[in-house]
């Protein structure tokens, strides 16, 4: 898999050279790149923001370096017709990034995120994006961050750590939070009793259809407790 992030802050994305993803890297399973969006500009200052039309607090990011970027980075994708490109903009404003987008997206041969930075991003690159590949506004949660980046690690993360080689032991993608649509069960490892603490005696048991029915009510409770609002979904 191709993934390709834009931003004025690409060593943001030294983190993705850590653990696993960076094992995916060295593999090749994994193709990611940083892309300082400043080397697309020619100006002394390398100028990426102007005011917006209208008035309005802020700065606004221009769009001539986006669109030098989306050429040049999309430039291998002309000829892809079966699987194009997708170009996500990471923004408060998108729709929320859940498991099932990552499920999604990590079938997909090459991302492209768009890191904002500022009051956001002139809403033309938006559309030229659009005639380079799928474009969607995606946002990690009900917050604002200062910028685009963070919120693309995140992705990436949940993404990749999908993609089949990523993870060593593909069993552990099964039985964990959100892939059944309920919270993950409480786990525990030796010693059985702990300053005073003991370890559900049910796991001890050897009894593998008590242990399973023990887990799946524990992941019913934690759910209804901490996020009820997934037993609606
Ligand atoms: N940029 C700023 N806040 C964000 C968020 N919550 N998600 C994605 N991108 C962002």
């Amino acid at each position: 898999m191709r993934i390709d992030a834009i931003s004025i802050f690409a060593d943001y994305f030294q983190a993705l050279d850590l653990s696993l993803l960076g094992k995916a890297q060295a593999s090749g399973i994994l193709d990611f790149k940083a892309h300082d969006l400043r080397d697309y500009t020619h100006d002394k200052h390398k100028t990426v923001d102007d005011t917006p039309y209208g008035g309005g607090a802020g700065m606004l990011m221009k769009p001539e370096p986006w669109g030098e970027a989306f050429d040049d980075i999309l430039s291998d994708d002309l000829n892809q017709t079966d699987d194009r490109p997708v170009i996500i903009f990471t923004s408060p404003a998108g729709e929320v990034f859940k498991q099932a987008t990552a499920h999604e997206l990590a079938q997909r041969k090459h991302l492209v995120f768009a890191c904002g930075r500022y009051e956001g991003i002139d809403q033309r690159v938006v559309e030229y994006a659009a005639t380079k590949g799928e474009v969607r506004l995606i946002s990690i949660g009900d917050y604002v961050l200062n910028g685009g980046e963070v919120a693309a690690i995140a992705m990436i993360e949940a993404i990749a750590r999908l993609v089949p080689g990523v993870i060593g032991n593909a069993e552990s993608l099964i039985e964990e939070s959100h892939s059944d649509g309920l919270l993950e069960y409480p786990s525990y490892t030796k010693p059985s009793v702990w300053r005073g603490l003991e370890v559900p005696p049910v796991l001890l048991s050897g009894n593998h259809a008590a242990i399973a029915k023990w887990r799946h009510d524990q992941q019913v409770e934690r759910t209804r407790q901490v996020r009820p609002d997934l037993l609606d979904e």
